[in-house]
């Protein structure tokens, strides 16, 4: 969410006779976009701006240094106040104003600006795309941001706080900017949002017992050139039947579903406040095998939430086993302000959460290698995204179940849907077999 947010900011500056600079110590503007789901990501981002007032502004007093996003939103003033090099601070639905408010800093009309109010409308203003245009690096996957806000309120999370209630954009304005995406060339889609099953439950709702969303998807799933359509990140109430049997019954719908379980204890869940019990969120695993058996798997989980025992917690570990993640995203459970759960009673010291993250870790690595490992010897079709990231010289790509690829190639693969025999897994990477790969390129050489 945060890099797409990034992006609409870069690509309205440019637009407005920017450029992006190589690196942010010759950038006249920095901007650290942030996130305030965890402690970590806050202390993160202060440390970050430290050591670019001590480094970028010692050598270049004028440059502007700013904060945006979620934890711009949830400290605002005191932001600039306790931090002397800050000029500007934009909160979640004022990401739009930021060349506005830049002009205003340049022109001296105003030296330093906090904007963290509400603006109707603001879902709407993430929009612009910046594409890479050239051949190893051209962009063949984009986020498309079709909401704003949360209106759940889990008791752990800040979210509803710093990106406000749920507003969604209309389908044919999403439609729109997913369709000019196609015709530039990109491939893939992930439509985005706090809670994107939610989409559009106030402004459009249930039409012919599909939801919103499932209409949503049901439109972009008509844009010509298209290849695959992905969605983060989901609520597990939101898989009704009508978004089950859309993996059925729409081909560019990757198999692939991230499924947030937090917990795997009913009595957690429910401190939690997220609307379903374990038996649910099993039961919707199960649907979505039976419908697409090969579909990848993935959680977020939280351990040490406050009054976790150690019973829960292997309530947790037994939901894990039976689910059998592909993958899962583990998080100590961190206080945040404001809410519910920072101040609930039996806050679980920091050891036991280390402890429990660990043992969680092991069993989800065990089961998450043995699914990839399974992978070995079959063929795969991958969307050929780039280089790849660790090594430049090869490319890679994602599997429909969303597994990343490593293989040897050629540029002119880039964008293209390639099949591929997996040959060797590495950690949550899958390597493709050259063979196929080069008999593709003797062919093409000897036409
Ligand atoms: N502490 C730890 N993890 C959290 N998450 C959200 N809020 C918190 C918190 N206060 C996790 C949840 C969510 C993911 C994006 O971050 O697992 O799904």
């Amino acid at each position: 969410m945060n890099e797409r947010d990034s992006e609409a900011v870069a690509a309205q500056l440019v637009a407005k006779g920017y450029s992006l600079a190589p690196a942010e110590g010759t950038a006249d503007v920095v901007l650290l976009n942030t996130c305030s789901v965890r402690d970590a990501a806050e202390q993160k981002a202060i440390g970050k701006m430290h050591g670019l007032a001590a480094e970028v502004r010692r050598h270049r007093p004028n440059v502007v240094l700013g904060f945006m996003g979620c934890m711009a939103q949830s400290r605002g003033q005191a932001l600039l106040d306790r931090l002397p090099d800050v000029d500007l601070v934009v909160g979640t639905q004022k990401f739009h104003r930021t060349a506005e408010y830049l002009d205003e800093i340049f022109s001296g009309k105003r030296n330093k600006i906090c904007d963290v109010g509400e603006e109707e409308g603001s879902e709407a203003t993430i929009r612009e795309h910046i594409l890479a245009g050239n051949a190893r690096t051209r962009s063949v996957t984009a986020f498309v941001s079709i909401m704003q806000g949360c209106n759940q309120y889990c008791t752990f999370c800040i979210v509803p706080y710093t990106r406000g209630q749920e507003r969604s954009r209309t389908i044919p304005d999403i439609v729109g900017e997913c369709r000019e995406l196609a015709a530039r060339g990109v491939k893939e889609i992930t439509l985005l949002g706090q809670i994107v099953t939610s989409y559009g439950k106030r402004e459009i709702g249930v039409r012919d017992g599909r939801s919103a969303f499932v209409q949503l998807l049901e439109a972009v799933h008509e844009i010509e050139g298209l290849q695959r359509i992905r969605f983060t990140s989901p609520h597990p109430k939101g898989y009704g039947d009508d978004l089950v049997e859309a993996y059925g019954r729409l081909p560019k719908l990757c198999e692939s579903a991230h499924i947030p379980v937090q917990s795997g204890s009913d009595r957690i869940l429910k401190l939690m406040h997220r609307g379903y019990t374990r038996a649910g969120c099993l039961a919707i695993i199960q649907k979505l095998r039976r419908i697409q058996p090969r579909i990848g798997i993935t959680t977020d989980i939280i351990v040490g939430f406050p009054g976790e025992t150690e019973n829960d917690f292997e309530a947790t570990l037994s939901l894990a086993q039976e689910a059998e993640f592909d993958n899962a995203y583990i998080f100590k459970y961190s206080p945040r302000k404001d809410t519910p759960a920072a101040t609930m009673p039996d806050q679980v010291p920091q050891e036991i959460k280390e402890e429990r993250n660990q043992r969680l870790l092991n069993v989800v690595n065990e089961i998450g290698a043995g699914k990839y490992e399974a992978q070995v010897g079959k063929c795969v079709e991958i969307l050929v995204e780039g280089p790849s990231r660790r090594n430049p010289a090869r490319l890679q790509g994602r599997t429909r179940t969303n597994k990343i690829v490593v293989f040897e190639g050629s540029e002119r693969q880039i964008g293209q849907l390639l099949d591929l025999k997996i040959h060797r897994t590495g950690s949550f990477t899958l390597y493709g077999d050259p063979a196929i790969v080069n008999l593709d390129i003797d062919n093409s050489l000897s036409q």
